[in-house]
């Protein structure tokens, strides 16, 4: 295993074991209980494991407050990978958490080949729009770009740079340049906002991120710690797993097929079901009788993370996917179903998104 995450590389996880104890990221298995109306995320374990999530539970237990803070990357289609986030957005939303998302345009601007311009326009066509249609609503939703941080924002962005040696910053990242080093203390600007002064000062705040977030996550702790010049509580995280691919490995708005988008077409979406791996046998034969290998299977994994909400519906499935009862055809098929259904709602809700671009940003 690799001795650092890069946050900007990309990274395939094969061991969350291995990854949460090398990195000291608790399983969220031992918090599960003192979760509210857990969502489906969180009841399958595909948010597995967290820092500190106790803290933010015990302020939704005393009704004090507490924040969500995440950020998105604007990178091509936005697809089922992203809407994890954003499900978990509006989940957040629901347990009347005030909710801050940053626009990461300068982090896309100095670790990738965009422009600021390009950054804005991908994060509202592709991302608010389909967070729109997801169910986030403007309420305590504060949507806004890194470019256009305030003052206090930018300044003590810059500030930060001081409680951090290049040892450390050598430790957790790997090899740095100027513009990931920039990148990851604007990224902590972002996760400690929500307790600046004008915000309502210390408190605790979730910040939930997929595994290659981590190292961020772990500066702007330390940060937290040392900072002279405010006090603040220890941000917390939470991790949730990716979904691979659609042909296996990694899903990547690069590869075509590896993703199906929230705006494509069911009838291209259902071809690309059609072509995804399974975890189905070399024969029918050798698939009734062994079952199907689930845990290489693509296509219940796009169930599981995001068409079948009903846990039963999803258990019964899989008995009879594994026990070879059901055969990767028929599997693709409720696949196929379930995915048409959401694509046409998602789409009409996407129209609608169209005009309310402009309750998020102000
Ligand atoms: N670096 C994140 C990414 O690549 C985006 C991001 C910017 C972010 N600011 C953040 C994530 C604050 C979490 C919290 O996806």
């Amino acid at each position: 295993m690799a001795e650092q995450i890069d946050p900007w590389g990309s990274i395939q996880i094969e061991n969350y074991e291995e990854t949460m104890e090398k990195f000291g990221i608790e399983p969220l298995k031992d918090l599960k209980d003192r979760i509210p109306d857990k969502n489906r995320y969180i009841r399958r374990d595909i948010i597995y494991g967290h820092r500190d999530f106790g803290r933010v539970l015990d302020a939704m237990e005393e009704g004090n407050d507490w924040s969500m803070m995440t950020g998105l990357m604007p990178s091509g289609n936005f697809h089922f990978g992203h809407k994890m986030l954003a499900d978990q957005f509006v989940w957040y939303q629901e347990m009347g958490a005030e909710l801050y998302i940053a626009v990461a345009d300068v982090e896309a601007y100095l670790t990738r080949d965009m422009s600021l311009e390009q950054a804005r326009e991908i994060a509202i066509e592709e991302y608010l729009k389909n967070y729109i249609a997801l169910g986030l609503e403007p309420e305590n939703v504060n949507f806004y770009f890194q470019s256009e941080g305030g003052t206090h924002y930018n300044t003590i962005s810059k500030l930060f740079a001081k409680n951090v040696t290049q040892n450390e910053v050598e430790a957790v990242y790997g090899d740095v340049n100027p513009g990931k080093v920039t990148s990851a203390l604007t990224q902590a600007a972002d996760i400690l906002q929500p307790e600046f002064d004008e915000n309502g000062g210390p408190k605790p705040v979730v910040v939930p991120v997929g595994t290659d977030q981590d190292p961020h996550i772990r500066l702007t702790r330390d940060i937290a710690s040392r900072f002279p010049h405010q006090e603040f509580v220890k941000p917390s995280s939470t991790y949730h797993k990716f979904m691979r691919g659609l042909q296996g490995g990694k899903m990547s708005s690069s590869k075509e097929n590896s993703y199906i988008a929230l705006s494509e077409s069911p009838d291209s979406a259902c071809e690309k079901i059609d072509r995804a791996k399974t975890g189905g046998r070399q024969s029918k034969e050798e698939q009734r009788k062994k079952g199907a290998v689930i845990e290489e299977d693509t296509v219940f994994e796009l169930l599981a993370f995001h068409l079948i909400d009903d846990d039963d519906r999803l258990r019964d499935i899989h008995e009879k996917y594994s026990s070879g009862e059901m055969l990767s055809g028929e599997l693709k098929q409720i696949a196929k179903e379930e995915l048409r259904d959401f694509l046409e709602h998602h789409q009409r809700r996407l129209e609608e998104a169209d005009e309310r671009v402009e309750e998020f940003i102000h």
